[in-house]
Protein backbone atom coordinates (compact mmCIF):
# COMPACT_ATOMS: atom_id res chain seq x y z
CA UNK A 1 0.00 0.00 0.00
CA UNK A 2 2.89 2.47 0.90
CA UNK A 3 4.25 1.47 -2.50
CA UNK A 4 0.40 2.66 -4.21
CA UNK A 5 0.74 6.03 -2.17
CA UNK A 6 4.46 6.83 -3.27
CA UNK A 7 3.48 6.35 -6.68
CA UNK A 8 0.38 8.57 -6.44
CA UNK A 9 2.45 11.15 -4.58
CA UNK A 10 4.72 10.96 -7.56
CA UNK A 11 2.03 11.45 -9.99
CA UNK A 12 0.38 14.11 -7.68
CA UNK A 13 3.60 16.60 -6.93
CA UNK A 14 3.80 18.13 -10.51
CA UNK A 15 0.44 19.11 -10.37
CA UNK A 16 0.76 20.47 -6.90
CA UNK A 17 3.54 21.62 -6.69
CA UNK A 18 4.23 20.04 -3.45
CA UNK A 19 4.44 17.17 -1.24
CA UNK A 20 2.14 16.19 0.77
CA UNK A 21 2.36 17.53 4.69
CA UNK A 22 1.11 15.72 7.95
CA UNK A 23 1.82 17.47 11.03
CA UNK A 24 1.83 14.96 14.20
CA UNK A 25 1.63 17.31 17.45
CA UNK A 26 3.31 15.80 20.42
CA UNK A 27 2.99 17.06 24.35
CA UNK A 28 5.52 15.66 26.78
CA UNK A 29 7.71 12.97 27.05
CA UNK A 30 5.32 9.53 26.66
CA UNK A 31 7.58 7.28 25.43
CA UNK A 32 5.46 4.65 23.79
CA UNK A 33 3.76 8.44 21.93
CA UNK A 34 7.35 9.42 21.04
CA UNK A 35 7.66 6.11 19.24
CA UNK A 36 4.81 6.00 17.73
CA UNK A 37 5.58 9.53 16.23
CA UNK A 38 9.03 8.64 15.13
CA UNK A 39 7.01 5.42 13.40
CA UNK A 40 4.31 7.56 11.19
CA UNK A 41 7.47 10.13 10.50
CA UNK A 42 9.41 7.71 8.87
CA UNK A 43 6.35 5.85 6.82
CA UNK A 44 5.94 9.36 5.73
CA UNK A 45 9.35 9.64 4.84
CA UNK A 46 9.12 6.54 2.58
CA UNK A 47 6.18 7.38 0.59
CA UNK A 48 7.46 11.40 0.22
CA UNK A 49 5.02 13.37 2.36
CA UNK A 50 6.75 16.21 4.51
CA UNK A 51 6.77 15.78 8.15
CA UNK A 52 5.66 19.07 10.32
CA UNK A 53 6.07 17.34 13.87
CA UNK A 54 6.12 19.72 16.54
CA UNK A 55 6.76 18.99 19.75
CA UNK A 56 5.48 20.73 22.86
CA UNK A 57 6.57 20.84 26.76
CA UNK A 58 4.16 18.79 28.91
CA UNK A 59 2.83 21.92 30.55
CA UNK A 60 1.66 23.32 27.66
CA UNK A 61 -1.70 25.03 27.51
CA UNK A 62 -4.70 24.13 26.35
CA UNK A 63 -4.68 27.88 24.46
CA UNK A 64 -1.04 27.55 22.78
CA UNK A 65 -2.09 24.65 21.03
CA UNK A 66 -5.45 25.53 19.91
CA UNK A 67 -3.82 29.03 18.53
CA UNK A 68 -1.17 26.35 16.79
CA UNK A 69 -4.10 23.93 15.04
CA UNK A 70 -5.53 27.02 13.88
CA UNK A 71 -2.34 27.99 12.13
CA UNK A 72 -1.54 24.42 10.86
CA UNK A 73 -5.29 24.83 9.42
CA UNK A 74 -4.12 28.02 7.44
CA UNK A 75 -0.62 26.59 6.33
CA UNK A 76 -1.03 25.65 2.38
CA UNK A 77 1.51 23.31 3.03
CA UNK A 78 -0.32 20.84 5.54
CA UNK A 79 -2.78 18.47 4.42
CA UNK A 80 -3.08 16.45 7.77
CA UNK A 81 -3.05 17.28 11.25
CA UNK A 82 -3.48 14.92 14.64
CA UNK A 83 -2.61 15.20 18.17
CA UNK A 84 -0.87 12.16 19.77
CA UNK A 85 -2.54 10.62 22.53
CA UNK A 86 -2.88 10.38 25.12
CA UNK A 87 -2.28 13.99 26.27
CA UNK A 88 -1.17 14.92 30.19
CA UNK A 89 -4.34 15.46 32.04
CA UNK A 90 -4.49 19.08 31.93
CA UNK A 91 -5.52 18.90 28.41
CA UNK A 92 -8.83 18.48 26.89
CA UNK A 93 -8.41 16.37 23.71
CA UNK A 94 -11.51 15.82 22.15
CA UNK A 95 -11.55 19.77 22.47
CA UNK A 96 -8.46 20.42 20.04
CA UNK A 97 -10.26 17.66 17.52
CA UNK A 98 -12.82 19.91 17.21
CA UNK A 99 -10.33 22.49 16.09
CA UNK A 100 -8.84 20.84 13.76
CA UNK A 101 -9.95 21.36 9.72
CA UNK A 102 -12.34 18.77 9.20
CA UNK A 103 -10.68 18.23 5.68
CA UNK A 104 -6.90 17.48 7.74
CA UNK A 105 -8.40 15.79 9.94
CA UNK A 106 -5.69 12.94 9.21
CA UNK A 107 -7.44 10.17 11.84
CA UNK A 108 -10.91 11.06 10.27
CA UNK A 109 -11.71 11.28 14.03
CA UNK A 110 -13.43 14.82 13.66
CA UNK A 111 -17.35 14.90 14.20
CA UNK A 112 -17.94 15.55 10.76
CA UNK A 113 -15.77 12.70 9.39
CA UNK A 114 -17.91 10.70 11.78
CA UNK A 115 -20.50 11.56 10.31
CA UNK A 116 -20.05 11.53 7.06
CA UNK A 117 -19.70 7.61 7.52
CA UNK A 118 -22.82 7.46 8.91
CA UNK A 119 -24.15 9.28 5.78
CA UNK A 120 -22.20 7.06 4.03
CA UNK A 121 -20.58 9.94 2.08
CA UNK A 122 -17.01 9.97 0.64
CA UNK A 123 -14.73 11.59 3.48
CA UNK A 124 -12.01 10.59 5.91
CA UNK A 125 -12.50 7.56 7.37
CA UNK A 126 -10.93 6.79 10.90
CA UNK A 127 -7.69 5.00 10.50
CA UNK A 128 -7.84 1.94 12.65
CA UNK A 129 -11.33 0.66 11.28
CA UNK A 130 -10.32 1.75 7.67
CA UNK A 131 -6.88 -0.40 7.86
CA UNK A 132 -9.25 -3.10 9.04
CA UNK A 133 -11.88 -2.97 6.26
CA UNK A 134 -8.45 -2.56 3.98
CA UNK A 135 -7.07 -5.57 4.85
CA UNK A 136 -10.45 -7.52 4.62
CA UNK A 137 -10.56 -6.05 0.91
CA UNK A 138 -6.72 -7.29 -0.14
CA UNK A 139 -7.33 -11.13 1.71
CA UNK A 140 -10.58 -10.85 -0.08
CA UNK A 141 -13.04 -11.45 2.64
CA UNK A 142 -16.62 -11.57 1.63
CA UNK A 143 -18.37 -9.17 3.64
CA UNK A 144 -22.08 -8.99 2.09
CA UNK A 145 -25.18 -10.83 4.03
CA UNK A 146 -22.03 -12.49 6.94
CA UNK A 147 -22.44 -12.12 10.18
CA UNK A 148 -19.82 -9.69 11.80
CA UNK A 149 -19.65 -8.85 15.47
CA UNK A 150 -17.71 -5.89 16.77
CA UNK A 151 -16.16 -6.10 20.34
CA UNK A 152 -15.86 -2.63 21.79
CA UNK A 153 -17.84 0.67 21.04
CA UNK A 154 -15.23 3.44 21.33
CA UNK A 155 -15.79 6.22 19.14
CA UNK A 156 -11.87 5.27 17.87
CA UNK A 157 -12.34 1.75 16.99
CA UNK A 158 -16.03 0.44 17.58
CA UNK A 159 -18.24 2.26 16.51
CA UNK A 160 -16.99 3.36 13.38
CA UNK A 161 -16.27 -0.14 12.48
CA UNK A 162 -19.44 -1.60 13.16
CA UNK A 163 -20.28 1.59 10.08
CA UNK A 164 -17.86 0.38 8.17
CA UNK A 165 -18.99 -3.65 8.15
CA UNK A 166 -22.47 -2.04 7.73
CA UNK A 167 -21.61 -0.27 4.72
CA UNK A 168 -19.79 -3.30 3.07
CA UNK A 169 -23.67 -5.42 4.11
CA UNK A 170 -22.52 -7.16 6.79
CA UNK A 171 -25.24 -7.79 9.43
CA UNK A 172 -23.25 -6.67 12.18
CA UNK A 173 -23.82 -6.48 16.27
CA UNK A 174 -21.93 -4.30 18.48
CA UNK A 175 -21.06 -6.14 22.23
CA UNK A 176 -19.28 -4.35 24.93
CA UNK A 177 -18.87 -4.49 28.48
CA UNK A 178 -22.64 -5.16 29.18
CA UNK A 179 -23.22 -7.56 26.59
CA UNK A 180 -24.64 -10.92 28.22
CA UNK A 181 -23.90 -14.21 26.55
CA UNK A 182 -20.67 -12.91 24.79
CA UNK A 183 -19.42 -16.04 23.89
CA UNK A 184 -22.54 -17.11 22.24
CA UNK A 185 -22.88 -14.09 20.33
CA UNK A 186 -19.29 -14.37 19.31
CA UNK A 187 -19.62 -18.02 18.27
CA UNK A 188 -22.49 -16.84 15.55
CA UNK A 189 -19.50 -14.63 13.69
CA UNK A 190 -17.98 -15.20 10.07
CA UNK A 191 -16.23 -11.62 10.81
CA UNK A 192 -14.76 -10.81 14.53
CA UNK A 193 -13.21 -7.42 15.10
CA UNK A 194 -11.95 -7.35 18.74
CA UNK A 195 -11.39 -4.22 19.96
CA UNK A 196 -11.78 -4.04 23.97
CA UNK A 197 -8.12 -3.52 25.59
CA UNK A 198 -7.31 -7.09 27.16
CA UNK A 199 -4.55 -9.70 26.46
CA UNK A 200 -5.93 -12.66 25.11
CA UNK A 201 -9.54 -12.00 26.06
CA UNK A 202 -10.65 -13.64 22.99
CA UNK A 203 -10.44 -17.40 23.83
CA UNK A 204 -10.81 -20.52 20.87
CA UNK A 205 -14.40 -21.43 22.57
CA UNK A 206 -15.45 -18.48 21.83
CA UNK A 207 -14.31 -18.47 18.09
CA UNK A 208 -16.71 -20.87 15.36
CA UNK A 209 -14.41 -22.45 13.02
CA UNK A 210 -13.14 -20.76 9.81
CA UNK A 211 -14.05 -17.49 10.99
CA UNK A 212 -12.24 -14.48 10.47
CA UNK A 213 -10.49 -12.93 13.40
CA UNK A 214 -8.89 -9.07 13.35
CA UNK A 215 -7.54 -8.32 16.77
CA UNK A 216 -7.08 -4.31 17.05
CA UNK A 217 -6.28 -4.43 20.66
CA UNK A 218 -2.72 -3.48 22.26
CA UNK A 219 -1.45 -4.52 25.12
CA UNK A 220 1.65 -4.54 27.03
CA UNK A 221 2.04 -7.50 29.48
CA UNK A 222 4.74 -8.75 31.19
CA UNK A 223 7.04 -11.51 29.24
CA UNK A 224 9.30 -13.92 30.34
CA UNK A 225 12.17 -11.99 32.59
CA UNK A 226 10.14 -8.86 33.21
CA UNK A 227 10.53 -7.74 29.84
CA UNK A 228 7.33 -5.77 28.69
CA UNK A 229 5.87 -7.25 25.51
CA UNK A 230 2.83 -6.43 22.98
CA UNK A 231 0.06 -8.97 23.05
CA UNK A 232 -3.39 -8.30 21.23
CA UNK A 233 -7.31 -8.89 22.89
CA UNK A 234 -7.47 -12.05 20.69
CA UNK A 235 -5.51 -15.76 22.53
CA UNK A 236 -3.62 -16.02 19.09
CA UNK A 237 -1.87 -19.75 19.65
CA UNK A 238 -5.17 -21.27 20.22
CA UNK A 239 -7.69 -18.99 18.36
CA UNK A 240 -5.26 -19.86 15.07
CA UNK A 241 -6.32 -23.28 14.80
CA UNK A 242 -9.74 -22.57 14.36
CA UNK A 243 -10.03 -19.11 12.56
CA UNK A 244 -9.63 -19.41 8.75
CA UNK A 245 -7.70 -15.74 8.98
CA UNK A 246 -6.57 -13.92 11.72
CA UNK A 247 -4.07 -11.09 12.31
CA UNK A 248 -1.07 -10.65 14.37
CA UNK A 249 -0.14 -8.24 17.12
CA UNK A 250 2.35 -7.03 16.85
CA UNK A 251 1.97 -6.22 12.90
CA UNK A 252 -1.83 -7.07 11.57
CA UNK A 253 -3.74 -3.69 12.04
CA UNK A 254 -1.45 -1.67 14.04
CA UNK A 255 0.72 -1.10 10.26
CA UNK A 256 -2.64 -0.53 8.70
CA UNK A 257 -3.47 2.21 10.83
CA UNK A 258 0.07 4.07 9.74
CA UNK A 259 -0.91 3.25 6.77
CA UNK A 260 -4.38 4.72 6.71
CA UNK A 261 -3.19 7.89 8.35
CA UNK A 262 -0.64 8.42 5.40
CA UNK A 263 -4.01 7.64 3.11
CA UNK A 264 -6.40 10.26 4.73
CA UNK A 265 -3.05 12.77 4.22
CA UNK A 266 -2.82 11.80 0.40
CA UNK A 267 -6.30 12.02 0.22
CA UNK A 268 -6.81 15.33 1.53
CA UNK A 269 -3.83 16.76 -0.65
CA UNK A 270 -5.36 14.67 -3.60
CA UNK A 271 -8.68 17.11 -2.30
CA UNK A 272 -6.40 19.99 -2.73
CA UNK A 273 -9.05 23.29 -3.21
CA UNK A 274 -12.46 20.77 -4.15
CA UNK A 275 -15.23 23.05 -2.75
CA UNK A 276 -17.27 20.09 -1.49
CA UNK A 277 -14.29 19.41 1.04
CA UNK A 278 -13.50 22.63 2.24
CA UNK A 279 -14.97 22.84 5.51
N1 LIG B 1 -4.07 -1.36 16.25
C1 LIG B 1 -4.18 -0.05 16.44
O1 LIG B 1 -3.62 0.76 15.73
C2 LIG B 1 -5.07 0.42 17.55
C3 LIG B 1 -5.71 1.65 17.47
C4 LIG B 1 -6.58 2.02 18.51
C5 LIG B 1 -6.74 1.17 19.60
N2 LIG B 1 -6.05 0.00 19.64
C6 LIG B 1 -6.20 -0.95 20.75
O2 LIG B 1 -7.51 -1.51 20.66
C7 LIG B 1 -8.02 -1.78 21.96
C8 LIG B 1 -9.33 -1.03 22.13
O3 LIG B 1 -9.09 0.35 22.00
P1 LIG B 1 -10.24 1.42 22.30
O4 LIG B 1 -9.62 2.76 22.17
O5 LIG B 1 -11.43 1.09 21.49
O6 LIG B 1 -10.50 1.09 23.85
P2 LIG B 1 -11.60 1.67 24.86
O7 LIG B 1 -11.96 3.05 24.52
O8 LIG B 1 -11.10 1.35 26.22
O9 LIG B 1 -12.89 0.77 24.57
C9 LIG B 1 -12.91 -0.58 24.90
C10 LIG B 1 -14.25 -1.16 24.55
O10 LIG B 1 -14.25 -2.52 24.92
C11 LIG B 1 -15.40 -2.80 25.70
N3 LIG B 1 -15.11 -3.83 26.68
C12 LIG B 1 -14.30 -3.74 27.76
N4 LIG B 1 -14.30 -4.89 28.45
C13 LIG B 1 -15.14 -5.72 27.79
C14 LIG B 1 -15.58 -7.02 28.02
N5 LIG B 1 -15.16 -7.74 29.08
N6 LIG B 1 -16.45 -7.58 27.16
C15 LIG B 1 -16.89 -6.88 26.08
N7 LIG B 1 -16.52 -5.63 25.81
C16 LIG B 1 -15.66 -5.05 26.66
C17 LIG B 1 -15.77 -1.50 26.37
O11 LIG B 1 -17.15 -1.53 26.70
P3 LIG B 1 -17.94 -0.30 27.40
O12 LIG B 1 -18.17 0.71 26.30
O13 LIG B 1 -19.18 -0.91 27.90
O14 LIG B 1 -17.01 0.22 28.47
C18 LIG B 1 -15.42 -0.48 25.29
O15 LIG B 1 -16.49 -0.29 24.40
C19 LIG B 1 -6.91 -1.35 22.92
O16 LIG B 1 -6.12 -2.46 23.21
C20 LIG B 1 -6.10 -0.34 22.13
O17 LIG B 1 -4.77 -0.25 22.54
C21 LIG B 1 -5.23 -0.40 18.64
Amino acid sequence: MQLELKAQVEALQPHIGRPPGLAVLMVGDNPASAAYVRNKERACARVGIASYGEHFAADTGQAELTQVIHRLNQDPNVDGILVQLPLPPHLNAEALLYEIAPKKDADGLHPINLGRLVRGEAGLRSCTPAGVMRLLTTYDVKLEGKQAVVLGRSILVGKPMALMLLEANATVTVAHSKTQNLAQLTQSADILVAAVGRPSYVTAEMVKSGAVVVDVGINRVEGPAGKARLVGDVDFANVEQKASLITPVPGGIGPMTVAMLLYNTVWSYSQGSKASYNS
